[in-house]
């Protein structure tokens, strides 16, 4: 039994009709018409659920293994979940293990295969422009300059699946889609591990609270509907997608009326962020030495919302506090008028 997915079995037939007689070609013709949809219908990746779902088929279920880039080693199981993977971003119809799996296509598989495959490789055949776009980002770059861990293409892919094994680990076959509102839930938390104030930040605005009610569907913005997929870029560089250039265009992908004016909303309000009271203080303390740095400060937006918010802050606590204090007088009044009136009967009995 050779497996060839029936994709490449369909442009056989073509090729070979050119090499047919008239009659031989209608005799293949009409059967192909008949026996095509049974073909495409059949399951493709038949002889590879034969026995990657079947415990009894494999034998050998749990395997350690390396990881090419990092080094660690995994077990991993070898069962598959067909529903799971059909799921996920690569379980189409059209697309098959060999795909990813290329040192089996063609492989004599009735005796199984050989043990240890060739890593699949995401960026040669088929995702070469996010392989591009991701090493030329100014993520990366600092990433490396910061001696922080670049991560692969699987790190983020499968590290982001939560399609678990039987094992318990989560396999980097089973990608998930992009849209998937769990998935997109996952990468919230993903950027949010290394951008802690950003999360809090995130949450402390529209888009983050309607997040966090669990909304994660793709009308409502996570971090990388702004930012990017691949080439994340500091919002002060042009091509960034937050950029001054860019940033009407991704606002506008959801609101409409999306214009100069309506992008300067703060999306990280750093309005509970001690820190940033200190550089308003630190540059109101240098503006003799450096007044153009608090021209800039004071036109930024943020300043504007973390006056607005401290102002909101001192009316709520002036507004209570007289009341507090309001309170407080009327009480000892009431007791003083009680007491002086205690004091008249007194007076009257004698
Ligand atoms: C006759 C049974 C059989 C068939 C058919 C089969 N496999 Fe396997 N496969 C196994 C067994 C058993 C293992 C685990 C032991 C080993 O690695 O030899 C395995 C391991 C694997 C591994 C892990 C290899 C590694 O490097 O650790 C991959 C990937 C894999 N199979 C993919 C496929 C794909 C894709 C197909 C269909 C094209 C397929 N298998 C068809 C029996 C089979
Ligand atoms: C989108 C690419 C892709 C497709 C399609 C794909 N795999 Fe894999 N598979 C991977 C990757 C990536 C790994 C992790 C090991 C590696 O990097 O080579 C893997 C690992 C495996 C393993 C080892 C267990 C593990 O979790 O590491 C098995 C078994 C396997 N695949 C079988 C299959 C079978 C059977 C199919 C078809 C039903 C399939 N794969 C389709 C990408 C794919
Ligand atoms: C730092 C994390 C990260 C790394 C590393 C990464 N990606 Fe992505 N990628 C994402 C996110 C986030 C999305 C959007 C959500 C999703 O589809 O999972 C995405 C989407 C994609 C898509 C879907 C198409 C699209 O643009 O929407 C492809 C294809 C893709 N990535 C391929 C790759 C390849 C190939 C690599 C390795 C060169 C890679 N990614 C590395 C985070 C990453
Ligand atoms: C493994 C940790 C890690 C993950 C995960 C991560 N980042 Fe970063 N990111 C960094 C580091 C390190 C920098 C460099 C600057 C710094 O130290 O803050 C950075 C920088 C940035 C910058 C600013 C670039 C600049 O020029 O200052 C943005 C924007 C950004 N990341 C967004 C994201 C988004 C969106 C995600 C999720 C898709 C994400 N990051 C996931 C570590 C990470
Ligand atoms: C609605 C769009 C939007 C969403 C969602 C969003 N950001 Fe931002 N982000 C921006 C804008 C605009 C800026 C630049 C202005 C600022 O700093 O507030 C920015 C700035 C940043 C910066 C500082 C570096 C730079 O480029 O200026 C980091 C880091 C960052 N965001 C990370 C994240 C993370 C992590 C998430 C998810 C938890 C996220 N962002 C969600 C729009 C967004
Ligand atoms: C993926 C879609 C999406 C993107 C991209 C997006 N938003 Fe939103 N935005 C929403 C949703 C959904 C809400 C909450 C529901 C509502 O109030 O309409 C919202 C609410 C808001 C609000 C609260 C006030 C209001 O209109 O209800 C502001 C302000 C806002 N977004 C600004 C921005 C800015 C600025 C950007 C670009 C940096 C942006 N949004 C990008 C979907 C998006």
């Amino acid at each position: 039994m050779v497996y060839k997915p029936k994709r490449k079995l369909t442009v056989n037939v073509a090729s070979g009709l050119k090499r047919l007689r008239l009659p031989a070609f209608l005799v293949t013709f009409t059967s192909a018409v008949f026996l095509l949809p049974v073909i495409l219908f059949a399951g493709d990746n038949g002889p590879c659920y034969e026995c990657h779902t079947k415990q009894d088929k494999l034998k050998v279920t749990e395997k350690a293994k390396v990881d090419p880039v990092t080094g660690e080693i995994n077990v991993a199981s070898m069962l598959i979940d067909e529903a799971i993977y059909k799921a996920s971003a690569h379980g189409g119809e059209d697309f098959f293990c060999i795909d990813c799996h290329q040192d089996l296509d063609g492989a004599d598989l009735t005796e199984g295969h050989k043990s240890n495959l060739k890593p699949v490789d995401c960026i040669t055949f088929c995702h070469d422009d996010p392989a591009e776009d991701y090493l030329q980002s100014s993520h990366v770059k600092l990433m490396k300059e910061n001696n922080k861990d670049v991560p692969t293409c699987k790190d983020c892919h499968s590290g982001l699946s939560y399609h678990y094994t039987s094992l318990g680990e989560k396999s980097p076959r089973d990608v998930p889609k992009g849209v998937d509102p769990l998935h997109r839930k996952l990468t919230i938390e993903a950027c949010g591990s290394c951008h802690q104030d950003h999360l809090e930040s995130y949450r402390n605005n529209a888009h983050g609270q309607v997040t966090s009610l669990g909304h994660t569907t793709t009308d409502v913005p996570v971090c990388f509907d702004c930012h990017g997929k691949h080439k994340i870029l500091n919002s002060s560089n042009p091509e960034s997608k937050v950029g001054k250039e860019r940033i009407i265009e991704t606002c506008g992908n959801c609101h409409a009326n999306a214009n100069a004016s309506f992008v300067k909303h703060v999306e990280h309000p750093q309005i509970k962020n001690v820190n940033y009271y200190k550089t308003l203080l630190a540059a109101i303390k240098n503006a003799r030495n450096n007044p153009d740095n608090l021209k800039k400060v004071i036109k930024n937006p943020q300043t504007i919302l973390c006056i607005v918010f401290v102002m909101y802050v001192g009316i709520l606590a002036f507004t209570f506090s007289s009341f507090g204090l309001h309170s407080l007088l009327c009480w000892f009044a009431v007791v003083r008028d009680e007491r002086k009136r205690k004091g008249h009967t007194d007076e009257e009995q004698h």
